[in-house]
């Protein structure tokens, strides 16, 4: 089987990623690290525990990250997960702090890869501080990793959070920068205009939703208010052509999953903007190869829907 590290900022979609993974029958999944991100580290802890006791997974490891990016006070994204990140909904059964491993995130990505050298995928969909320190403490940590996925960035300086820059991007801009310049491993990336370009109808979403499984029920009680966010004016716009449902995350961990569902992409030189005064955090490909990089990222462009919908379907039975 397939081993993943999942390196999560759980929000909502990172929640649909994380149980994308979990029901993949060729996917072992070694470990959660948490970070900064959509919320506080704490609530991110806790939503991971929360996904994976809805999907009965609790024996699966969870570290805590970092709770802030290299430089700064960081941002949040409450306005479209929820202050909790996971929709605002009260659980009174929720798994306590307690269940998180008492070693730190960066610490664990280090050991499990070092322990598993060139086996382990990891998918990133969260801003990338975690791994930005990892290769820090270890510079030869990327070079032992099988592959690397991530949700990040942005092909059109189209942004979802700045005018130019993606979420986990401006999060986070040195991690960005560090990650895209220094980890030359197999790397593949979701980026948002490509997420936004793949949605999924509301009709498909209704169908996935209403299945009768427990997984189910947890879905649409954590989702309730980040659709009703998808449906709001600022993000119809952001979403290109319409809306529907844009589960960033699962993007990555698709392909992760099953490289190929990747039915287009392309190889380029990336990089991050890391001074502009509207561009920080703007994920930059070099096209015409001005740069001179010799590491190229696989830039995702099309994915097979239909495999995709099967994936995120059979996530929730
Ligand atoms: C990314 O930002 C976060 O809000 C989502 O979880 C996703 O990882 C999309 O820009
Ligand atoms: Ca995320």
């Amino acid at each position: 089987r397939k081993k993943l590290l999942i390196d999560v900022d759980c929000g909502v979609d990172d929640a649909q990623a994380i149980m994308l993974a979990l029901a993949a029958p060729n996917v072992k999944v070694l470990g959660i690290t948490c970070v900064h991100g959509n919320t506080n580290v704490e609530n991110v802890c806790k939503n991971t525990l929360r996904v994976l006791k809805a999907c009965h997974k609790l024996e699966i490891p969870v570290f805590k990250g970092a709770d802030k990016p290299i430089l700064g006070k960081g941002i949040n994204a409450g306005h479209f997960h929820g202050l909790d990140g996971l929709g605002d909904v009260p659980d009174p059964d929720a798994p306590g702090l307690d269940l998180i491993q008492k070693e730190g995130a960066v610490s664990a990505m280090i050991r499990l890869v070092d322990k598993n050298p060139g086996e382990i995928s990891l998918v990133a969909t969260a801003p990338l501080t975690n791994l930005a320190l990892a290769v820090r403490l270890d510079p030869s940590f990327p070079s032992k990793l099988k592959g690397l996925f991530i949700m990040g960035g942005n092909t059109e300086s189209r942004g979802n959070t700045t005018v130019c820059a993606e979420f986990n991007f401006v999060a986070d801009p040195e991690a960005a920068f560090i990650v895209l310049n220094e980890y030359l491993c197999p790397t593949t990336i979701a980026c948002w205009e490509f997420t936004c370009h793949s949605k999924l109808s509301w009709e498909f979403c209704g169908t996935w939703l209403s299945q009768d499984s427990e997984k189910a029920r947890f879905m649409r009680q954590i989702f309730a208010y980040s659709m009703k966010a998808s449906e709001s004016g600022r993000l119809k716009k952001e979403f290109v052509a319409g809306t529907g449902l844009v589960s960033c995350d699962s993007y990555a961990m698709a392909a992760a999953i099953d490289e190929n569902i990747i039915l287009e992409s392309d190889l380029y030189p990336l990089t991050v903007e890391l001074t502009g005064t509207y561009t920080r955090g703007m994920m930059v490909m070099d096209t015409i190869d001005i740069l001179k990089k010799t590491h190229k990222i696989k830039v995702m462009k099309k994915i097979n829907l239909d495999r995709f919908m099967e994936l995120m379907m059979d996530s929730l039975k």
